[in-house]
């Protein structure tokens, strides 16, 4: 399978990042318009400085009452633009935080449901770590870098706005003049950046080097290897401050320089204002003006370019987050569903083959060939082999967790692809090897399947299982606590919680694949008590290991690398000295040995 691809543009990546994250585009607009709000309070001061000069300070003499109302207006409006960007900020935290949230779930969900016929288990789980690393990524842009880009973003684009307006000429110049700065400090630092990694990595270094010689004391005393530790010791300290001086040499250069580039840049508006004169039409309080501007509108420019590098990494994560979201879940719906038949259910397996896809190459050994099988409504069948056989395989494709390569399963004579998801769950209940417990009581994860059932219903299906003497050795009962991962039980009990679980559903095919775990011997009556009760009136699949469970079935299918070699009654393929027979033969050797 290959991994989700960088196909698209940052512009393009951007745009399906937003579709994907529609909380970042609720109340944008306003958002938007409260940063330019105020971003309008810090062009406020300029515009000011100007209009106070011009007209406070005319040839007729000093307006105290014009500088006094331009003094009153500013006091208010930086007030107002204030409150405008805190409230800006606020809202695009807020977003971005839904955003993250609800695109968290989206993917957790979408690799949840991804085939198993195309993705193993520890690739989703790769998956999984590698989105929560990209969307911590995304996070993190949003904490700062989206901040910038708003604020900054509509800083700058109001004061050149307002610069050209003044005088577009010498706007030009103060861009023009600008640009190198942009260019030296995106370059010094990327360097800065990548220095500091280097000195936290090596900081690092040196705690564990400590924590070592004190965890490993006793064992460098008794080998008299002090001189060898002292000495690595002192050269990971070294190379530790080494790497902070550099990191910090950078860092030094870069405020400076800043400082040189402003001075630059304003020394040439200035010098061009000066140049062409009073009869150019820019009044003194507007080249004043024209100069706070600048400055202004140099501020961001630093912040500008580091925040570019963390959008390029922010992209690339989303870019990936939006690649997995693309992987196609399978087994697709049916676009017109037909109904299954209400009672038991026959089984009919027809010519199946079947591979994975995990590995990515196209041509993966085959785990089913040509597997065929009829079961009747209500039959009690079990499935045998060596591990790796395709047992289970061949149990998740009559769950349709997967679909077969080639050839059709059906229940009650309807294709698998033909029936809604809903409607199979519903009639169809996996047992797994190793049943999922939730954190939380019997009854919990009993009842999570079905929340309206009553503790007395849910004591009704313990007894309808004939489970209740063994309710009765647990402390609580069925409010007994199962533990993180139902860690507090056997492996066997783990399986009766399953059992009794799967009988809430009531389905109308059940497939059941035995725990391999040993199972001690009372749990094992009792798991065979009340799957033989469980079993009464539906179709039941048994992925037997222990050949007693075979033994008691109906029938027994006999698997042999995926292909089906038996078919038949327990006695009959005792009698028959094939495959099954030497396999019943060792186990009954084995278990009667180790009793
Ligand atoms: N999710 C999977 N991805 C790739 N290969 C798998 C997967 N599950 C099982 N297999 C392979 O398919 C074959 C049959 O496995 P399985 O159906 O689990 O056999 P059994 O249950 O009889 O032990 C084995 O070779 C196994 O390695
Ligand atoms: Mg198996």
């Amino acid at each position: 399978m290959s991994e989700p691809t960088s196909r698209w543009t940052a512009v393009e990546t951007i745009g399906r990042g937003v579709r994907a994250a529609p909380a970042l585009r609720t109340g944008f607009g306003l958002t938007l318009g409260l940063a330019i709000l105020g971003a309008g309070g810090r062009v406020v001061i300029p515009i000011l400085v100007q209009q106070t000069i011009d007209r406070g300070f005319t040839d007729a003499g000093v307006k105290v009452d014009t500088i006094a109302l331009m003094a009153g207006i500013a006091l208010i409006l930086v007030l107002l633009a204030t409150w405008a960007q805190r409230t800006a900020v606020l809202r695009l935290g807020r977003r971005s935080e839904e955003a993250l949230y609800g695109l968290r779930v989206r993917l957790f969900e979408h690799i949840h449901r991804l085939s198993i016929a195309d993705h193993s288990e520890e690739r989703k789980g790769a998956l999984v770590a590698r989105v929560t690393s990209d969307v911590e990524t995304l996070a993190q842009f949003f904490q700062w870098g989206g901040l910038a880009w708003l604020l900054d973003g509509t800083l700058m684009l109001l004061v050149a706005a307002v610069m050209l307006s003044y005088d577009w000429a010498l706007a030009v110049v103060a861009f023009i003049a600008a640009a190198p700065l942009a260019l030296v400090l995106q370059r010094v630092q990327r360097h800065l950046v990548r220095a500091y990694d280097l000195a936290r990595s090596r900081n690092a270094n040196v705690m564990t080097q400590i924590s070592e010689v004190v965890a490993g004391a006793e064992t460098i005393r008794a080998y008299e290897a002090g001189p060898h530790f002292v000495r690595t010791a002192k050269r990971a300290s070294k190379e530790r401050s080494d790497s902070f001086i550099k990191a910090g040499t950078i860092g030094a250069f870069l405020f400076p320089s800043g400082e040189v580039f402003s001075v630059f840049t304003v020394s040439a508006v200035v010098g061009v204002g000066v140049l062409r004169g009073p009869g150019s039409g820019l009044s003194a309080g507007a080249m004043v003006g024209f100069v706070f501007l600048t400055y202004r509108f140099l501020e961001p420019i630093a912040e500008f370019t580091e925040v570019l590098e963390q959008t390029q990494t922010a992209v690339a994560g989303m870019r990936r987050v939006l690649g997995v979201l693309e992987i196609p879940i399978g087994p697709p719906e049916p676009e017109t569903p037909i109904s299954l038949p209400a009672g038991p259910l026959t089984v009919t397996i027809d010519r199946v083959d079947f591979s994975y896809r995990t590995r990515g190459d196209e041509d993966e050994a085959p785990v089913l060939i040509g597997v065929s099988a009829h079961i009747p409504a209500g039959q009690q069948v079990a499935v045998v082999g060596e591990t790796g056989s395709g047992k289970t395989t061949l149990g998740r494709l009559i769950a349709r967790l997967a679909d077969p390569s080639a050839g059709t399963v059906s229940l009650g004579g309807v294709s698998l692809t033909r029936v809604a998801n809903a409607e199979l769950r519903r009639r169809v209940t996996v047992v797994p090897q190793e049943p999922f417990l939730f954190e939380g009581s019997i009854a919990a994860n009993l009842s999570f399947a079905r929340p309206k059932l009553s503790r007395a219903e849910l004591e009704g299906a313990v007894d309808a299982l004939d489970l209740r003497d063994w309710l009765e050795t647990l402390p609580d009962g069925i409010e007994t606590e199962v533990g993180q991962r139902g860690a507090q039980l056997s492996a066997g009990e783990r399986q009766l919680v399953a059992l009794i679980r799967a009988s809430l559903v009531d389905p109308a095919v059940l497939l059941l694949d035995e725990a391999t775990s040993s199972v001690d011997a009372l749990t094992e009556v009792r798991l065979t008590r009340a799957l033989e009760r469980l079993a009464r009136g539906r179709t039941t699949i048994a992925i037997a290991h222990r050949l007693s469970t075979a033994a008691r079935a109906d029938r027994v299918l006999v698997l042999d690398r995926g292909r089906l070699v038996e078919d038949g009654p327990h006695r009959v393929l005792v009698d028959a000295g094939g495959v099954y027979s030497r396999m019943y033969a060792s186990w009954v050797a084995a278990t009667t040995s180790t009793d």
